[in-house]
């Protein structure tokens, strides 16, 4: 999609039982048990396509994305070594870095709020939400496995300078995107009933 598409018409949605079963179907899964194949270079920039189709008020775009391979996760799992050790529980703190250098790739999806009279940052923030998601279902629609991840170097100061955050600007996510060699188990979804209210 280019300028030149705009304007253009786009199909009107049509009943997929596939996409509909995909959707009844989807999990996360565990960012350690993420492995070869990933994406490749062109599945990526495929996946970031899809994503980047995301509702958003005001055309803002208020999102980035850095595609980490596996060497700049090393090294940034290297890097915020030192600085797992001075948090609250320093052993977990180091422990979770294995979830980051895990999947053969990952996006990290950086909300950056974009200053306006009209958009209030909070849904700013939902839309990096939404591209989240929707980068998990590309990944899934290409046939591969997600898991979206934060931990505690998405809030620390230092880390988020390690990885050129600015200040404004927060972690959505990280989406570590590969394959699962064995079926993903099912978690507790909430009971709809209790959360929905219908009013005529
Ligand atoms: C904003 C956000 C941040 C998350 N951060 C973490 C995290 O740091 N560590 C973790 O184990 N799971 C984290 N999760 C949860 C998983 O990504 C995943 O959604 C969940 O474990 C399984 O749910 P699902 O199978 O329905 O996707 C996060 C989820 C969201 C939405």
């Amino acid at each position: 999609m280019t300028d030149a598409d705009l304007g253009l018409s786009l199909p009107l949605p049509v009943p997929s039982a596939e996409l509909e079963q995909r959707l009844a179907v989807r999990r996360s899964a565990p960012a350690q048990s993420l492995t070869a194949p990933g994406p490749s270079r062109a599945q990526v920039e495929r996946i970031l396509h899809l994503g980047a189709r995301t509702p958003d008020h005001g055309k803002l775009f208020p999102w980035r994305f850095v595609v980490l391979g596996p060497t700049a996760r090393a090294d940034l799992a290297e890097a915020l070594l030192p600085l797992a050790d001075r948090q609250p529980g320093a052993d977990k703190a180091r422990k979770v870095l294995s979830k980051l250098t895990a999947a053969p790739v990952t996006i990290l999806v950086v909300c950056s709020p974009v200053e306006s009279q009209k958009v209030p940052v909070w849904e700013q923030h939902l839309s990096a939400g939404a591209v989240c998601m929707n980068i998990e279902h590309a990944a899934g629609a290409l046939g591969f496995s997600t898991s979206w991840i934060t931990d505690w170097y998405s809030y620390d100061r230092e880390a988020l300078d390690l990885m050129d955050i600015r200040e404004g600007e927060q972690v959505a996510g990280f989406i570590h995107i590969g394959s699962l060699t064995e079926p993903p188990l099912e978690r507790p979804r909430p009971d709809l009933a209790a959360i929905t209210t219908w009013r005529d």
